[in-house]
């Protein structure tokens, strides 16, 4: 069995530095995927805490990822950035990959903004447009709650018939409409893959196949370990090209955050709309 108390005693000792560095007690997280950091550039009131200061906090080493905490106030209320994220495909274990998920519920987090980008499978999402998940395909073959169970965290077997809070998503489509952005927003299924190497065009068609609407390397052990806990959990993805043979597109990093770049005003502007009504 893998042993996991040692991670409570971990997660508490960094809850410990974050409150030495900050009075504010965040309601909401937002943990920021690929390109899409200046996002955290709104927030009054901030505090910089990067990650290397944070102990047990693994560092990010993706492309497109700073590696820092902020926690700063946005229309009046108190919310925690995690500007970057670790990723499975970098080494890390499902539950390093966690570990800051779970520092922002013991920080009192309450709301759960998880971003990422994305490869669009369904025809409506193959220019650059955002998905809403309304559910996700764990196609990563792990699972953040495998070892014995945090009992202070949440129970053994979570049920996830409703991993994507319905009240976010309906906040979501809201400010979507009073947006009347260009930008499409859409929602889907996220389907999420190990990486590093993007998928096969046969791998894409069997995900079309399995119900999956928008594809990536992130997200889902989040989600879970987030929902473990009874965090309202939201997912927005940027849709940064077609999937796999899908499109006669390149699929590359630059290719995916120079695209995530096009439509990043908007996510901002999105996500500091859904915080307003949360
Ligand atoms: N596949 C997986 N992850 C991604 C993609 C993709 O096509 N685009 C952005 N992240």
């Amino acid at each position: 069995m893998i042993p996991n108390e040692h991670w409570y005693e971990e997660l508490m000792q960094a809850v410990r530095v974050i409150k030495s560095k900050t009075e504010l007690v965040p309601q909401i997280g937002v943990i920021l995927g690929s390109g899409l950091g200046s996002v955290a550039d709104a927030l009054e009131d901030a505090v910089h805490i990067p990650y290397s200061e944070i102990p047990h906090m693994p560092q990010s080493t993706a492309p497109g990822h700073a590696g820092e905490l902020v926690i700063g106030k946005l229309h009046g209320k108190v919310v925690a950035f995690l500007k970057g994220r670790v990723h499975l495909y970098e080494g890390y274990s499902p539950q390093e990959v966690v570990f800051a998920t779970r520092l922002l519920h013991l920080l009192q987090v309450k709301s759960l903004i998880i971003t990422n980008a994305a490869g669009g499978i369904r025809e409506d999402l193959h220019g650059p447009s955002v998905m809403i998940a309304d559910d996700h395909i764990n196609f990563q073959g792990q699972n953040p709650l495998v070892g014995q169970n945090i009992d202070e965290l949440g129970e053994r077997f979570p049920d996830m018939r409703e991993t994507y809070s319905l009240r976010l998503r309906d906040i979501a489509d809201k400010v979507v409409n009073d947006l009347k952005s260009e930008i499409p927003v859409a929602h889907g299924v996220y389907i999420s893959v190990l990486g590093p190497s993007f998928e096969t065009p046969a791998e894409i068609r069997a995900f079309r196949a399995l119900g999956a609407d928008a594809v990536g390397m992130s997200s889902v052990p989040e989600a879970i370990a987030a929902h473990h806990m009874g965090l309202d959990v939201l997912m927005l993805s940027t849709i940064s090209n077609a999937a796999a043979g899908l499109s006669d597109e390149v699929l590359n990093v630059e290719h995916t955050l120079n695209q995530v770049a096009k439509i990043a005003p908007f996510v901002q502007t999105l996500i500091q709309g859904i915080i307003a009504e949360l």
